[in-house]
């Protein structure tokens, strides 16, 4: 058995399964990416960083990638306990791509449109992901609704963020439908991608006060300052601390 301090092995043959964690004993087995063997793995032990113990996050994006951004400005910090391995988009030439490439990330589109079905660019985009290993996949502004295979194959370890206080106005005009039913206090939450269209257990949420003179785009400009914020540090702690969820409750920690 290789040892070596700080660095969590796993044997992965099933059905024997074992997590040796040094210099903190044992510990869960959720770190494991596939394959089998002695594989090294992420150990979620709070408070260990580097090199095989920071989660991988893949990030999808379909816009301006402000909150992709602000994912690769966090992970600039070697604490964060995260990095963003890859960038993935539902069109090619856009901003959030370019911020990625800029940051020396690889990256990755798949157009609806170029597939026969919808379900043969799920699976297209659901091996894309599964190429970088991922631990967490974060959808920053991703315009699709996964499918099927991307669920089964990521369900538990995807996150999304919504420019609104879930579960009022879900869907693509968040910002427009708070501001038409005349909220004073609108928001923005993380939550675990499920099935539904913005139906996922609730991670994390912040609140945005609406101002008189708003308008969508006044008001979403000011969510997304905590949406950032609220994502960033929602990932950070996911990295760190681990997550279980039991119905629609998700708590930090292992
Ligand atoms: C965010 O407000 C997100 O919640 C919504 O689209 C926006 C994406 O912004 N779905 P950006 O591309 O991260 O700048």
């Amino acid at each position: 058995m290789l040892l070596s301090a700080g660095i969590c092995y796993f044997i992965t043959s099933p059905p024997l399964r074992a997590a040796v964690c040094v210099p903190r004993g044992v510990c869960g087995l959720r770190g494991v990416r596939g394959g089998r063997g002695l594989r090294r793995g992420w150990c979620r032990e709070p408070g260990v960083y580097g090199d095989g113990m920071t989660a991988r996050l893949v990030v999808l994006v379909s816009g301006t990638g402000t909150n992709l951004q602000a994912l690769l400005d966090a992970c600039a910090d070697e604490a964060y306990g995260a990095r963003v391995v890859a960038v993935g988009a539902d069109r090619s030439g856009v901003a959030g791509l370019t911020r990625a490439e800029q940051a020396g990330v690889p990256t990755f589109a798949h157009r609806v449109a170029d597939y026969p079905a919808r379900a043969d660019w799920d699976r297209a985009l659901t091996d894309s992901c599964a190429a970088f290993e991922p631990d967490l996949i974060v959808l920053a502004g991703f315009m699709k609704l996964v499918g099927s295979a991307f669920l089964a194959r990521f369900g538990g370890r995807l996150i999304n963020t919504h420019p609104a206080l879930l579960p009022s106005f879900p869907g693509t005009h968040g910002v427009r439908d708070a501001l038409g039913y005349g909220v004073k206090v609108t928001g923005c939450t993380v939550f675990m991608v499920d099935a539904g269209i913005d139906t996922g257990p609730v991670i994390a949420q912040a609140t945005v006060p609406v101002r008189e003179d708003d308008d969508e785009a006044s008001l979403h400009e000011r969510i997304k300052l905590a949406e950032r914020s609220l994502l960033t540090g929602t990932v950070g702690r996911m990295a760190r601390e681990g997550w279980t969820v039991q119905g629609r409750k998700l708590r930090f920690g292992r």
